[in-house]
């Protein structure tokens, strides 16, 4: 695979936050955290801690200079809990010493007495008692009362999904360390260096000037460091202003696992509302989204399972009412498909009851119900270049579905213990951050007297191969070898004021601004050469190949000699280009307005091969047919592509979050907690590029694919449940995920209608 990193990635070459050579005198933090779920803290006694050799420092949330506040979108999350605790995993000391294993020594000295108090982790239970973290949200369109006596067919029902651990290969790290003028500079393994600045300063009092955050790369994301790595950067932070000295903060896996937020679970109901030939005329849902113990991107994770509550459908009546409610439990955070994903899976479930219901296949009402050019979505947005009866069609002319299902009952048929059971998915996916001002983004690029240039911009590389495609756009650009560019680390101090790299808006928002700031130097460069070449007019020039053109024709002027030119001429080499978004905006009020810049679309069908002796699958394959617009690397998407959809099925089938009655976490490592491994992987993945489709709002006609093909993942559930029904006939779906081996077993034998 060519990507910037792949070489230095083999040869282990990489640096993450642990391996970059730390200062000398470089302390090691350990966060001690709460044993209980909801609790006031009592007593908190540190005194045996300070006897363990090597502590340097404690420090709770009395040692914070400034405030004691962390919330992004609502400022209810304290750094250090104060008085009370709100879920096991709440920090309430950083001890630090000369060495982790100190740290972790002194950690486990500490006495904490705490006053139980009632706690909750079921989100209805927490609507019930109002306990949420916004007012509720409410996206509509047409009126669902209006319609549901004047449909031939009502079904209602419920949907569970579970959360999500992210095992990004690199838990969360950060090295902070004073630098002159009472600054401090951190090292972050963050999506959202600026939120790691901005919190910082608001922590230790300090203007954001005095913050530096640097970040070469994250060894893995996924929506779990967009929020989520700025607790800990702050403490080491905050630790390195009090005690003077470098204090790295790295948390071990089991921690990680243990005290971080993860996916939603969502609990939902619905009511559908069809025609005799599956039309769909109302749909309405309400979503109980567990947000855990503080708001962290609840909010914008809320919206855009409401966003993308319809899926790939046109439903003229829609209302779609989501509550975010407070438990004690992580607070649960950003996670590839933002809540798009929980949205989708219930309105597939709600089809697929239907088709149940009415004796068809859930593709009969798929198809009959998918957008068309100029349709509405509830949020009021029209589709505009709308691919998603090409996808879908194309998935049936190539892959032939019916075909499979035929081999498919014919197998099923011969097999008495063995399954087989295929789904078709759907999926559309809005492209830009929901929250409009966040759709921003620049970048510096130098070219130095060599002709090497430098590309700096607000994009973190976590393995999604940003980089990479950043050095092709740039070469592209300036017309010259991709060899002459590197991509620097993210650093606050070079490009300012930036927004995560998330919304799968990486490559879109800062490809724009290296292109705009590319341009800027080709405009200059090209009137050095003019005046060089005494061309009166600079639009006459043009560089190809990194060979300078004027009139068409080849001159005796290359790039590198072209920059020595424009040095001597004392002609800047340094420009910087600013991105946002056009035409995008978005009325909270009332729900209405145009927040994507475009959407992405594709379709998949899913095959799966069910043991019913035991209750374990195989996925066979899945096969794609996706809108990649123009893809700059074809390796890059197709592996994105291939990634998302492996992730998509693990949160489908295999990966179980489950915690006590006590709110711990039992599900807290690998043994326990199941991903899906090399042998989990479809054994087949076909992925077709649909054909000519540029898209003209992404840079050199491409589109975003970073969290789109996570949703094909859902296909796998309702590929097993047509395995499930094979075998057993009495078996009625639950529309609870994931469908994990056990639960699958358990089911299959079941006599009973559910
Ligand atoms: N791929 C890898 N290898 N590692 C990651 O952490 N994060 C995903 C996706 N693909 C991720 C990944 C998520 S959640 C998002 S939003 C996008 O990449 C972010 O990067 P992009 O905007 O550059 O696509
Ligand atoms: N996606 C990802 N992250 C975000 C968004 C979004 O739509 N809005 C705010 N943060
Ligand atoms: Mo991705 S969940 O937007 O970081």
């Amino acid at each position: 695979m060519k990507n910037y990193d792949s070489i230095r990635h083999t040869r282990g070459e990489s640096l993450f936050v642990d391996d970059i050579v730390s200062p000398e005198g470089t302390l090691f933090g350990y966060v001690y955290y709460s044993p209980v779920a909801h609790g006031k803290i009592l007593n908190l006694d540190f005194s045996n801690a300070w006897y363990v050799d090597g502590v340097k420092g404690i420090f709770t949330a009395k040692d914070i200079p400034g405030e004691n506040q962390i919330g992004g979108i609502v400022r209810d999350e304290n750094l250090f809990a104060e008085d009370s605790v709100h879920f096991i995993g709440h920090p309430i000391a950083l001890v630090v010493a000369e060495t982790f294993l100190q740290a972790h020594e002194a950690a486990k000295k500490i006495k904490c007495e705490f006053e139980k108090l009632p706690a909750v982790f079921d989100p209805r239970e927490a609507a019930a008692k109002d306990q949420l973290i916004i007012k509720p949200r409410i996206f509509s369109l047409g009126n669902v009362d209006d319609v549901w006596s004047s449909c031939d067919y009502v079904f209602e029902g419920s949907a569970e999904s579970g959360g999500q651990e992210h095992l990004y290969l690199e838990t969360q790290a950060s090295l902070a360390f004073p630098i002159e003028g009472g600054g401090i500079k951190i090292i972050s393994s963050t999506q959202g260096p600026t939120a790691v600045q901005r919190t910082a300063a608001q922590v230790l009092s300090l203007p954001m000037h005095k913050i530096e955050v640097d970040v070469i790369r994250l060894g893995g994301g996924f929506g779990g460091k967009e929020d989520q790595a700025t607790p800990w950067a702050v403490m080491a932070a905050l630790a390195a202003l009090k005690l003077n000295a470098p204090v790295k903060l790295i948390l071990p896996r089991q921690e990680d696992i243990r005290i971080t937020g993860k996916r939603h679970p969502y609990s939902s109901d619905f009511k559908i509302g069809l025609t005799k030939d599956g039309k769909i005329l109302a749909y309405e849902a309400t979503y109980y989204q567990n947000a855990g113990a503080a708001a962290d991107l609840s909010p914008a994770i809320l919206d855009r399972t409401l966003f993308h509550c319809t899926n790939s459908y046109f439903i003229p009546n829609v209302k779609a009412t989501a509550l975010s409610c407070k438990t004690n439990l992580p607070p649960f955070t950003a996670f590839r498909g933002f809540g798009g994903p929980q949205g989708i899976f219930v309105i597939e479930s709600a089809i697929h009851k239907a088709a149940q219901k009415m004796g068809v296949d859930p593709s009969v009402i798929q198809k009959k119900n998918l957008l068309n050019e100029g349709d509405q979505f509830p949020y009021g947005q029209k589709t505009l270049h709308c691919h998603i009866k090409k996808c879908y069609n194309e998935v049936e002319t190539r892959y032939n579905p019916n075909e499979i299902y035929q081999r498919i009952a014919e197998f099923n048929e011969k097999n008495k213990l063995f399954k087989k059971g295929a789904a078709i998915i759907p999926v559309t996916f809005g492209i830009s951050f929901t929250t409009t001002f966040l759709n921003q983004a620049s970048a510096l690029v130098h070219i130095y007297t060599d002709g090497s240039v430098s590309v700096n911009s607000a994009a973190i590389e976590m393995g999604q191969g940003v980089n990479e495609k950043l050095r092709m756009i740039a070469a592209n650009e300036l017309s010259i070898s991709i060899e002459r560019i590197k991509i620097e680390s993210t650093n606050t101090s070079r490009v300012s004021n930036t927004s995560a790299t998330a919304a799968s808006k990486g490559t879109d928002l800062n490809g724009f601004a290296v292109i705009d700031a590319c341009k800027i130097l080709l405009e200059r460069l090209r009137k050095v050469a003019a005046d060089e070449l005494k061309q009166n007019n600079p639009e006459k020039v043009e560089i190809k190949n990194e060979i300078v053109f004027c009139a068409g024709e080849e001159t005796g002027l290359t790039f590198s000699k072209l920059v020595s030119l424009a040095y001597v001429k004392r002609i800047s080499l340094t420009a910087q280009a600013h991105h946002s978004t056009p035409y995008i905006h978005f009325d909270t009020k009332i729900n209405k307005g145009e927040p994507f810049a475009y959407h992405t679309y594709g379709t998949a069908v899913v095959e799966v091969t069910l043991d019913c002796l035991r209750g374990i699958y195989e996925v066979d394959s899945v096969k794609v047919v996706h809108d990649f617009g123009e893809t700059i690397s074809r390796t890059i998407d197709l592996s994105q592509a291939e990634g998302g959809i492996v992730q998509g099925i693990g949160w489908m089938t295999c990966e179980e979050l489950k915690w006590n009655d006590e709110g711990k976490l039992l599900t807290d490592a690998l043994s326990t907690y199941k991903v899906p491994d090399i042998h989990a992987v479809p054994k087949e993945i076909k992925i077709h590029f649909l054909e000519n489709v540029p898209n003209p709002f992404g840079p050199n006609k491409s589109k975003a694919i970073g969290e789109p093909p996570f949703m094909y993942g859902i296909g796998a559930y309702f590929a097993l449940a047509y395995a499930m029904k094979a075998f057993n006939p009495n078996f009625n779906l639950d529309y609870s995920a994931p469908l994990t081996p056990e639960k699958v077993l358990l089911t299959l034998y079941n006599k009973q209608k559910i």
